[in-house]
């Protein structure tokens, strides 16, 4: 447990399971805010890279976890998250908190808290807003919902990651709701950027021109700027958010409609979206690449 005297924090230990653009990055805030971290990934290599001052990278999971106060799980899905859901468990010490951060959804947090119920008072659904850049400045916002008591243990490292964190709730899978809901505006308006400069392009017009024409008005957005000038040079190589991550989302986006009766209309057109783009080899580019789509 960290001690929380006095209004300062000592040190806490944390682990990251899945170094990969969001983990890493979250690695290195908790790093840089005084805790030590262990760092494990399925590809080692990944994990040695991140390694650093106050990061150490680790050959098993079992090593990351044991010790840990805090221990954050940032693979790919629900999927991956239960590829390592028995280590974890199997590992955590008895007063350690598993902060669960992958992008799941509702679905996959109800399985995740089904194959750890052993801990399941120390287990948090805690997703985070925010892509590489903010994840790399501790600048994220975590979503979190679970005991009240594991959210507290584990605020110190919300607040090396995050610059704020959101209590959704008790109760599991409330946070990973809010993550598919957020998520849904950000896959629309990155998708209604590329459409508008896509548009802009049909009609002869130069696309930047749209991005000019909303600049400071009520229908801007940080978001349509920052994409909409990767779209215009096509500069997706690197990415801060993998296509393919956004079309796994949209597909929980709609699995959570669909069970809960919502109309899904306007999801099922984004999939076919960032579906097309990821058919034409931009699955590994930025979400940004989703503007191929409207290619001719
Ligand atoms: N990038 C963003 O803007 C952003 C923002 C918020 C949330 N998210 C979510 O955060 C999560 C991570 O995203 P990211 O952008 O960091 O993705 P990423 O760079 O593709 O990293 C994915 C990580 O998951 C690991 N992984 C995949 N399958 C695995 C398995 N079966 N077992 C163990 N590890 C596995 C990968 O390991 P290998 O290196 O071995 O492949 C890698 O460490 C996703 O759920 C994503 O939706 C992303």
């Amino acid at each position: 447990m960290p001690d929380v005297s006095h209004g300062t924090i000592d040190a806490m230990r944390a682990a990251v399971l899945g170094t990969g653009i969001m983990g890493s990055a979250m690695a290195r805030s908790l790093a840089r805010e005084g805790h030590d971290v262990t760092v494990w990934n399925r590809t080692p290599e990944r994990a040695e890279a991140t390694a650093g001052e106050r990061i150490s990278s680790c050959p098993s999971i079992a090593d990351a976890v044991g010790g840990a106060d805090v221990v954050f799980t940032m693979v790919y899905d629900a999927a991956s998250v239960l590829d390592v859901a028995a280590e974890v468990v199997g590992a955590l010490g008895p007063d350690a908190v598993w902060a669960q951060s992958t992008t799941v959804g509702t679905e996959g947090m109800r399985r995740i808290a089904e194959a750890a119920a052993q801990v399941g008072d120390r287990l948090l659904d805690a997703p985070v807003l925010g892509t590489k850049q903010p994840a790399e400045a501790g600048n994220l916002l975590v979503l979190v919902s679970g005991p009240a008591a594991a959210r507290t243990h584990a605020q110190p490292a919300f607040d090396a990651i995050g610059a704020r964190t959101l209590t959704v709730g008790d109760e599991l899978g409330r946070a990973s709701a809010l993550k598919l809901v957020s998520n849904s505006w950000v896959a629309s308006i990155n998708a209604a950027t590329a459409q508008a400069m896509g548009l802009a392009e049909a009609l002869g017009l130069e696309p930047l021109l749209f991005l000019e024409a909303i600049r400071g008005g009520a229908a801007d957005s940080a978001y349509a700027q920052a994409k909409g000038a990767i779209m215009a040079s096509r500069a997706w190589d690197d990415p801060s958010f993998a296509l393919d991550s956004v079309l796994k989302d949209v597909g929980l986006m709609i699995d959570a409609a669909r069970e809960s009766g919502f109309p899904d209309e306007l999801l099922a057109t984004l999939l076919a979206l960032y579906d097309r783009a990821s058919e034409r080899g931009l699955g590994g580019a930025d979400m940004s690449a989703v503007r191929a789509a409207f290619d001719r």
